[in-house]
């Protein structure tokens, strides 16, 4: 193990939102596989994650449901905890952007920030609902759009003829809260963070990250500093949120996307505060040249990511982490389109739990992720992947191993022969592909990783089908053991590098093999080593079936239950 430490976070979901497979893919499922992977490797990992609580949506949601929004909150954040354990995320800890250690560094932040010089006030007009005795976000004023005559346009944008609109450009404009008419546009002071002063700065900075940021964040950070920063408007008009600790801006909350990237701070500030045998969270956030940190989220978030929130740590000219790493995704899309809660589009993870085991989605979702451009679910490529990936190719060779050695040696590996060149070509084949692997996954290149992956499995069928221990054993049983007992030895390897993938079903391969997936480590050192780690005489248990193929009745069954449209 070395020194460095790995900060590991995924976009913070927010917390009315319900998750579904684009957010599994866009963040929480690759970091997740990445810390696996760093810890497996030895590595010291904090890896965090958490829901963003503030904001006019969460306000709006407690108000439909008719509760209190900190009860709203409590509840939804428990939601998303369990989603994430179904689906065995490893955080070390899942806190919440509304906490008290939140606030403490948020204040702390605008309080440098403002020391510096680097906040303003303004005076804005912002559309003012009366009987909703709140300002309106643009997307929740709607009326007549003036270019198309849509009834519905948000204030925003239209989305019938997709014009960008300024709220008071909307015909019979109405609050789409309470559907009043009764509006007014009043004007109301504001705090902005002064970005062009802190753009040389950035530029510098962004400058290093070409090679270590994946391509799409690196894109999308560069095309908004060559288009020039403007100041941001960091407050609002709302109840809701962490007060504004400013005179003259008491009435006012910090706007949701100024406090929910320090939430990565403030919920590794929870995570020691609930233990202080833990490491201070300074260790990882202040003066801590040691801390290598990756940030994973989908592409909408990276500007926040790439721009606002490192401006936000630079200019309290202290010497906060930033991001080394930093992963942005593309989106995964169901019917050609983004996932859509409202018009119950898509597949959310409370869904997806009941249809398949866990594994099989982080399989699919990993081998699928949509890495250089979107990619599209649909079920029958899901079944597809299922099938032949998991049933046909790791499942077979697992099942083929175990029963051949079973029927002819029993619940042991077997003793027996030597190696021949036939092995000597497997330890070389597999040891190539391992460090492939371990290069793909470190570069978070999770594709690549899976197909390499796909390719050890398909060598160990190939090993088998090339060498017939079925026919070898009845001329040469010395022979089939070596075979059969190399081949009992790659389990063992598929399990732990599939282990970041698919933590349960390695765990049941390891379970199979009677070796304890507690401390699980990474396959390092020589293949030889690694094929004959297994001695003759251990014992093994009987084979179970680790996947079940899904017959096409059940995709048909499926793609009228989710009403998916597109193949
Ligand atoms: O897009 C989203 O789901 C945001 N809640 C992500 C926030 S990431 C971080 F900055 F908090
Ligand atoms: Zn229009």
């Amino acid at each position: 193990m070395n020194s460095t430490k790995y900060l590991i976070t995924s976009a913070l979901p927010y917390i009315n939102g319900e998750p579904h497979l684009g957010h599994m893919v866009g963040c929480l499922l690759p970091s997740d596989v990445y810390a696996r992977f760093l810890r497996q490797k030895g590595e010291e990992v904090l890896y965090i994650c958490g829901t963003d609580e503030h904001g006019t949506a969460s306000e709006v949601g407690a108000i439909q449901e008719g509760i209190d929004i900190k009860e709203y909150c409590k509840r939804y954040h428990e939601v998303h905890v369990k989603l994430y354990t179904a689906f065995n995320l490893s955080f070390d800890y899942f806190g919440r952007t509304s906490s008290h250690q939140n606030k403490e560094i948020t204040y702390h932040i605008f309080n440098q920030l403002d020391k510096n010089g680097y906040i303003e006030e303004r005076t804005i007009k912002q559309v003012y609902s009366i009987d909703d005795e709140m300002f309106l976000a643009d997307r929740y004023i709607t009326g007549t759009c003036p270019y198309c005559g849509y009834e519905k346009a948000r204030g925003d944008q239209c989305e019938n003829c997709t014009k960008v609109l300024d709220p008071t450009d909307l015909i019979n404009a109405k609050s789409s809260l309470s559907g009043s008419f009764n509006l007014e546009v009043r004007e109301t002071k504001h705090l902005f963070i002064k970005l062009p002063e802190l753009e040389e700065q950035l530029k510098k900075w962004l400058e290093t990250k070409e090679y270590t940021w994946s391509e799409v964040a690196y894109s999308i950070a560069k095309k908004w500093l060559k288009e020039g920063l403007q100041e941001r408007c960091i407050t609002r008009d709302l109840k809701w949120g962490f007060p504004v600790p400013k005179p003259g801006f008491e009435n006012k909350v910090f706007y949701v996307w100024f406090d929910a990237p320090i939430g990565y701070i403030g919920i590794t500030k929870q995570w020691s505060d609930a233990d202080p045998s833990l490491r201070n969270w300074k260790d990882w956030w202040l003066n801590a040249p040691d801390v290598k940190h990756i940030e994973f989220m989908g592409k909408d978030n990276v500007p926040y990511h790439t721009i606002t929130f490192p401006a936000q740590l630079l200019g309290t000219k202290e010497a906060w982490t930033q991001v080394d790493f930093l992963k942005g995704m593309n989106y995964l899309t169901f019917n050609g389109g983004k996932f859509s809660k409202s018009e119950h589009r898509g597949i959310f993870i409370s869904d997806a739990i009941l249809e398949f085991p866990i594994d099989y989605w982080r399989y699919w979702l990993m081998a699928n992720a949509p890495e250089s451009s979107d990619s599209s679910f649909t079920f029958s490529s899901f079944a597809n992947v299922i099938n032949k990936d998991l049933n046909d190719v790791l499942g077979n060779f697992i099942n083929r191993v175990m029963k051949m050695t079973l029927t002819n040696f029993g619940h042991v590996v077997p003793e027996g022969g030597d190696e021949t060149e036939e092995e000597r070509n497997l330890y070389t084949f597999i040891e190539d592909l391992t460090t492939t692997y371990t290069k793909y996954l470190s570069e978070l290149e999770f594709r690549k990783a899976l197909s390499t992956l796909r390719e050890m499995w398909v060598e160990g069928n190939n090993y088998i089908a090339r060498n017939e221990p079925w026919k070898v054993i009845k001329t040469d049983r010395d022979r089939a053991a070596c075979i059969l007992r190399t081949a009992l030895n790659l389990i063992r390897v598929y399990a732990v590098l599939t282990a970041p993938i698919m933590p349960q079903t390695a765990k049941k391969m390891l379970e199979l093999l009677q070796i304890s997936s507690d401390n699980l480590g990474w396959i390092t050192g020589s293949m030889k080593e690694n094929l004959t780690t297994l001695k003759a005489g251990h014992a093994i248990h009987s084979p179970e079936l680790l996947f079940s193929k899904i017959p096409p009745e059940k995709v048909e069954e499926l793609v009228v239950k989710y009403k998916e449209t597109e193949a």
